[in-house]
């Protein structure tokens, strides 16, 4: 249940500089099923079977491009435009960029990532993959100026503060009850990873098998998270945005908790079971593509 203007975190699209390779991680790693294409885009989808989570755009080069967000209804879709116009974000469309949905705009939210609210995500009648993730989850953003990140989501978009790491390091924002839809942590100024549902943790041993049989390896996991509560693992797709398949992630369902907030120090906010260097792992991202392409 939405208490914001958001309701759901909707899809993700990534331009691809090899989107046949791309198309080849989707279905035989990750689990998609293609339910669309028009002229330059790709649209795939889990078990969820809509007409679209994930989106490939054949590009020249390898960026992230829009973050789709779901609206609460037409209200919300009203609600969330007005106020992105008078925070002066650029619209850059007052049309949905693809088919598939019943409304939406875009607009350059800070930092140059793109965002898409809209309402009416069509449901596809596509067979899904034995091994199909249940759904898309959330998003991992590395912005550089995490706080001003933070208000944009939680000032001008509803979202409420979960878990807060360190002073102005981190922070995991839910518009639902799940745990985190949006994850921010300081960094590059890209996005880190695009998270997916499974069912329990033997679906993170398979996509590690199916990795290994098609000559790649996780980057990290299985973890067991201690902001969330997942258990997750994580692999490097071919764009070189990070990819995680999680399962047991926590629901809160008080709509006034207030965030867990943890010491900097406290590694146990990442990893809980063991500790790790993070290094490689934050070294891999995407930097926002810098325009809204639509299908053409
Ligand atoms: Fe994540």
């Amino acid at each position: 249940m939405a208490f914001g203007v958001i309701s759901e975190i909707g899809y993700i699209c990534i331009h691809s500089s090899n989107i046949e390779q791309s198309l080849g991680h989707a279905r035989d790693i990750l689990g998609l099923v293609e339910t669309d294409r028009t002229g330059n885009a790709v649209f795939l989808s889990s078990r969820a079977k809509r007409h679209h989570e994930l989106v490939y755009i054949d590009a020249q080069r390898d960026a992230v491009g829009q973050v789709g967000l779901i609206a609460a209804g037409p209200t919300g879709l009203r609600e969330a435009r007005r106020r992105v116009q008078d925070a002066g974000y650029p619209i850059l469309t007052d049309l949905p960029l693809h088919p598939g949905v019943e409304d939406g705009f875009s607009f350059a939210g800070p930092e140059g990532f793109i965002f898409e609210i809209y309402i009416g995500p069509q449901k596809s009648d596509v067979v899904p993959a034995g091994h199909a993730p249940d759904r898309f989850g959330h998003v991992n953003l590395h912005p550089k100026n995490v706080e001003a990140m933070r208000h944009f989501f939680v000032d001008v978009l509803d979202f409420r503060v979960s878990d807060i790491i360190g002073d102005d390091f981190a922070y995991f924002l839910r518009c639902n009850t799940e745990h985190h839809g949006i994850a921010l942590i300081r960094g590059a100024g890209w996005l880190h990873h695009h998270a997916w549902q499974v069912q329990s943790i033997a679906e993170l041993g398979k996509v590690a098998d199916r990795l290994c049989d098609h000559g790649m390896r996780l980057l990290m996991g299985p973890v067991r998270h201690g902001a969330g509560h997942n258990m997750a693992a994580y692999y490097v797709e071919p764009s070189g945005a990070v990819v995680e398949l999680y399962t047991d992630l926590e629901h809160i369902y008080d709509d006034e908790r207030p965030p867990v907030i943890w010491p900097a120090e406290d590694q146990k906010w990442a990893t809980r079971w063991a500790l790790y260097d993070f290094t490689e792992f934050r070294s891999h991202g995407l930097f926002p593509a810098g325009e809204a392409v639509s299908a053409e």
